[in-house]
């Protein structure tokens, strides 16, 4: 296959950049146009949540997409997908310190204490602080390969801890929360089934390979 061009995929990183920032840009230019409607607290909250979640699971959604289609360059973007994930979870999270609770920690403890939906955000959030932090290539130099990744299988809690806190948060319709744990489910299976399948094909070279020994003695 031919590779992608270094300045083609350098541009597409910029369009993807400038993409991800739309619903965060759509949200000021509201903010400063009066087009929050009658409770913009609930509106951003509503809006950042929603957007952390839709790019935790395109970032999951990279290595299933670039193996089935073969496009190898999607690793790429990535990292992009996850830190805006990051992004979006920290508005998510600082509009309701900030612009719910006003820094009133006591009462933020009492929520997460007695809230379960924001005890499973809290713990969706905080997955994916490691993550974040880490997320560079001299972090990936310092926990080696191994280590990095089996440390960013955090994700995948983080996101089965933002799909329960969203199925915890809706009084009614659950459609919306459902469709995204089925995406996730989806996900999941893909990455166990390619888990299972290498390890198969592993033990069956090892099976072959002491057969070949034991036909040669
Ligand atoms: C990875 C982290 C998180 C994700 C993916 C996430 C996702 C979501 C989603 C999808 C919604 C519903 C949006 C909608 O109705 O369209 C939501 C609402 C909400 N989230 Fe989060 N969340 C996270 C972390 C947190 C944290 C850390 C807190 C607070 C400590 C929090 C507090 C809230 C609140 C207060 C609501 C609105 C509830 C309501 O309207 O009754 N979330 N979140």
């Amino acid at each position: 296959m031919q590779p992608f061009p270094q300045g083609l995929i350098r541009l597409l990183k910029v369009l993807v950049f400038l993409l991800c920032l739309g619903p965060a840009t759509v949200l000021v230019w509201k903010g400063f146009h009066d087009r929050l409607g009658a409770n913009p607290v609930d509106v951003i909250t509503r809006t950042t949540g929603k957007w952390t979640l839709t790019f935790l699971l395109l970032t999951l959604g990279v290595t299933p997409v670039r193996k089935l289609m073969r496009l190898p360059w999607l690793i790429r973007f990535r990292r992009m997908l996850g830190l805006f994930a990051f992004f979006y979870g920290t508005l998510h999270l600082m509009t309701y310190v900030w612009l719910d609770k006003f820094f009133d920690v006591p009462a933020m403890l009492h929520d997460i204490a007695k809230r379960r939906f924001i005890t499973a955000g809290m713990t969706a959030w905080t997955l994916m602080l490691p993550l974040a932090l880490t997320s560079t290539a001299g972090w990936i130099r310092r926990l080696g390969g191994k280590r990095w990744q089996n440390l960013h299988r955090l994700i995948y809690l983080s996101a089965t801890a933002a799909v329960i806190h969203f199925i915890w948060l809706v009084k009614a319709d659950l459609r919306r929360p459902l469709t995204y744990g089925a995406v996730l489910a989806a996900l999941l299976t893909y990455r166990i089934a390619a888990w299972a399948a290498v390890k198969f094909r592993s033990r069956t070279s090892i099976t072959v390979a002491q057969a070949g020994s034991s036909v040669t003695k």
